[in-house]
């Protein structure tokens, strides 16, 4: 009587605790974000400039930015779209927390000649970046290069103290001979060169080698532009074709990508060091090095997203709402930061593919069960049976009840698999007991309640359903 209550609860002990640990989790994560919008900007900021979303650390306004200079953004709703710029009036084009990238229009950089004399004719230059090095900017060396059209010319860019950072040749061949398979922007009428990391100073400028000694060299000179440019460019949304470019007179901008981090102090370990400055204010969010310049990024833990720079900005992922992103097609149950997939009770298989749950027969997949979980204490079953198992080994299950050791070693080793209360109540409940019982129990049967007692997860209504009405009364 004692021990059948006992194992009842043993049998109910896993759901009402996983039960416990659903509510406990979705209190907190569910109510706050069902409540309030996903926290971007700060409390009472702005969270928009025309299309571009603005998130914490930049703000709009005292007390909405990350009080360190290049965070302030103003927003100029004047202008038809509003424009976004950050100080010294550079405009913004897009800005993202979890790349650490912001884009931001550059002017190119223009010089025009008389192509018959190859006299100066008109330029526009005032294209430079000075941001400092205290500005949260730099240039990514990844995704921006620098770019010279039009022809012959060198374009190039100094830093701050004068000196030539990096730069390329254009030249342009007549059209009769062009050359067969010459990409784009390899060369002729375009040329292209990287940018290395840690630029936050940018000053171009172009060399006409047109006026060489006031008269064309015949291979530099054979087929000159108006107008030469030099520009930094975001590489995926720079293309270079003769139709757009050789002929081009006019003023452009271009979008640039640059790295942002915090870099009041060098690194995360810095950082740390003072929590009141610390940028990342979440607790479920970490502390990213910068790859480019000192200082540091935040990220959301894994299994969290929103914005790791806010108090409680990072929110945990319900993977559950999002079978297709985190692939959970069984029974999925949201956990901080994880969540636990499973196939449904009285199906088997993997819950990870769409239909990759299929209903249980009643022999082999339960054999499978059972050695998936590593758990052999159904051995137990073996000893005065007529039935054996041990773990994962097929052929002791045909040597039936003669593994009488294999039985008690097994049911001694075992081992709290994931779910480890059935397993428990396996072996300290002695099946063989109720397989006395039951002596003329035939294989098929045995083996599913074993399954029942033995595999971790979803098996507690089977557990359920088998123990009270079979179980010794
Ligand atoms: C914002 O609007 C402009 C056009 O006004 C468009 O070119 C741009 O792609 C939009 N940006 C985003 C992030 O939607
Ligand atoms: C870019 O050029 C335009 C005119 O072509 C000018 O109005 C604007 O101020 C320039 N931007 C910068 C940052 O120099
Ligand atoms: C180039 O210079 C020549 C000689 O001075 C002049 O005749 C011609 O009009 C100029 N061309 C342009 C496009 O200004
Ligand atoms: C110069 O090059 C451009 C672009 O390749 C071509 O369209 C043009 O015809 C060439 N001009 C001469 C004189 O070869
Ligand atoms: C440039 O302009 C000239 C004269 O208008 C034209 O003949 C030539 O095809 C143009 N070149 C390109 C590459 O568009
Ligand atoms: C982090 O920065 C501090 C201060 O600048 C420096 O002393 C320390 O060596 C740096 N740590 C690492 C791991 O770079
Ligand atoms: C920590 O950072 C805060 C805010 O920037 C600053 O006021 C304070 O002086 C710093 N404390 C130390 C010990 O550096
Ligand atoms: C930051 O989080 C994003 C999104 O979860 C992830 O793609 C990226 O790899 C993380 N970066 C680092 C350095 O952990
Ligand atoms: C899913 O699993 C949980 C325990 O992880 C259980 O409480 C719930 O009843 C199961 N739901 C279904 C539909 O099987």
């Amino acid at each position: 009587m004692a021990s059948n209550t006992l194992r009842f609860l043993q049998a109910i002990a896993p759901i009402v605790l996983l039960a416990r640990l659903a509510q406990a989790s979705a209190q907190p994560q569910r109510q706050p974000s069902q409540l309030l919008p996903p926290g971007v900007a700060r409390p009472g900021c702005r969270d928009r400039c025309g299309n571009i979303t603005i998130p914490y650390p930049f703000g709009i306004g005292a007390g909405c930015y990350r009080e360190e200079y290049g965070f302030e953004l103003l927003c100029d709703d004047a202008r038809s779209p509003p424009r976004l710029t950050i100080s010294g009036g550079y405009q913004l084009a897009s800005l993202s927390l979890s790349a650490g990238e912001v884009r931001i229009y550059l002017n190119a950089t223009r010089k025009c000649y008389n192509v018959t004399t190859g006299a100066f004719v008109d330029r526009n230059d005032d294209a430079s970046l000075a941001l400092g090095s205290a500005s949260p900017y730099r240039v990514s060396p990844t995704k921006t290069r620098l770019v010279a059209t039009g022809c012959p010319t060198i374009g190039y860019f100094v830093d701050g103290a004068g000196y030539f950072v990096s730069g390329c040749t254009s030249v342009c061949r007549p059209a009769q001979y062009a050359v067969e398979g010459q990409g784009p922007c390899t060369g002729v009428g375009c040329c292209q060169s990287a940018i290395p990391s840690d630029i936050y100073y940018y000053e171009p400028n172009t060399l006409s080698l047109q006026l060489q000694a006031g008269k064309l060299d015949p291979i530099l000179g054979a087929n000159v532009t108006t107008c030469q440019y030099v520009f930094l460019a975001d590489a995926d949304w720079f293309s270079y074709t003769d139709s757009v470019f050789f002929n081009r007179t006019d003023d452009f901008a271009a979008p640039v990508v640059f790295d942002w981090a915090v870099r009041n102090v060098g690194n995360c370990s810095a950082a740390k060091l003072n929590m009141t400055d610390y940028a990342c204010r979440s607790r479920d969010s970490e502390c990213v090095p910068s790859s480019n310049g000192a200082g540091y990024r935040c990220n959301c833990s894994q299994g969290y997203e929103g914005n790791p720079y806010l108090d409680g900005g990072c929110r945990d992922i319900d993977e559950c709402l999002r079978p297709d992103e985190y692939q959970c097609y069984g029974n999925c149950t949201n956990l901080p930061g994880h969540y636990i997939c499973k196939c449904r009770p009285g199906t088997d298989g993997d819950p990870r593919q769409r239909n990759g749950c299929r209903p249980k027969d009643k022999f082999t997949p339960a054999l499978k069960v059972v050695t998936a979980s590593g758990c052999s204490c159904q051995c137990s079953c073996a000893s005065g049976s007529t039935w054996g198992y041990r773990r994962g080994s097929s052929s002791e299950r045909s040597r039936g009840s003669s593994s009488r050791t294999g039985a008690s070693s097994c049911s001694s080793r075992c081992a709290p698999t994931p779910a480890p209360a059935p397993a428990q109540a396996g072996s300290r409940y002695s099946p063989r007991r109720s397989w006395r019982r039951r002596p003329t129990a035939s294989p098929p049967t045995v083996s599913s309640a074993a399954a029942g007692t033995a595999s971790s997860t979803g098996a507690s209504s089977r557990t359920r359903r088998w123990w009270p009405s079979r179980g010794p009364r």
